[in-house]
């Protein structure tokens, strides 16, 4: 399974890329939004910091501006995967992108349906977004299960990134899945390799050393 930081917090992605855990980043408009900086100024950033795809969104709605930026985001690195909003222009954006070669995330995927046009469109990746379900009552994590299930019946080269990710059962039950990748905000990455008795082993061993005797 592939780790992406969903976060356009440069240092937050320094300290995780330094555990070897970053495959990639996930941004959207609000997360840019949350660091106050130029957003071109921050995606370069990043692309410069993590080898893998850093997703990048854009604003437009129609397909002919989805396209238009998505040949700039592309430009500012070769790492720049465009995310583009699961709407019918959003569809037509990805199928003519895809023949040029540009790499793009379909965002806002709520239904198996859904992914699978945006597996047919040509998307690299689609970003089924968890959290959001469960927020509404849903069962976010059924629509990871099933859409792996559909994208492998039909040998679709299009990756799942499990998106919303707002908890260690969220990303646990994503690897169980199968899901490709799993993109995890900045706060809950630590969750992940935590826990309370690890802590207590760590602490009742170092007790336990003071009692080896020692030689000098
Ligand atoms: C990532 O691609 C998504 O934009 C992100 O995971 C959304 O998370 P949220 O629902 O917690 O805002």
């Amino acid at each position: 399974m592939k780790f992406f930081l969903d976060t356009a917090n440069v240092e937050e992605i320094k300290r995780i890329n330094r555990l070897g855990l970053v495959d990639g980043v996930t941004t959207n408009p609000t997360i840019i939004a949350r660091e106050g900086r130029d957003f071109e100024e921050v995606i370069k950033e990043i692309c410069s910091i993590v080898d893998g795809p850093v997703s990048a969104e854009v604003i437009g709605l129609t397909t002919e501006e989805m396209v238009k930026e998505a040949r700039i985001l592309a430009s500012w690195a070769p790492n720049v995967v465009v995310k583009i909003p699961m709407t019918e222009a959003g569809l037509e954006a990805v199928h003519r992108l895809s023949k040029e070669g540009i790499k793009t995330n379909v965002t806002l995927v709520f239904t198996v349906a859904q992914g699978l046009m945006a597996a047919k469109a040509g998307a690299t990746y689609v970003s089924p977004f968890v959290g959001r379900l469960d927020d509404i009552g849903a069962e976010g994590l059924d629509l990871i299960k099933r859409l792996k299930t559909a994208l492998a019946n039909f040998h679709f080269t299009t990756e799942i990134i499990t998106a919303s990710v707002r908890s260690l059962k969220h990303l646990e039950e994503a690897a169980i899945a199968g899901a490709d990748i799993a993109t995890i905000p900045g706060s809950l990455f630590p969750k992940l390799w935590s826990h309370p008795l690890t802590d207590k082993g760590i602490a009742q061993f170092l007790e336990d050393w003071k009692k080896v005797p020692k030689k000098s």
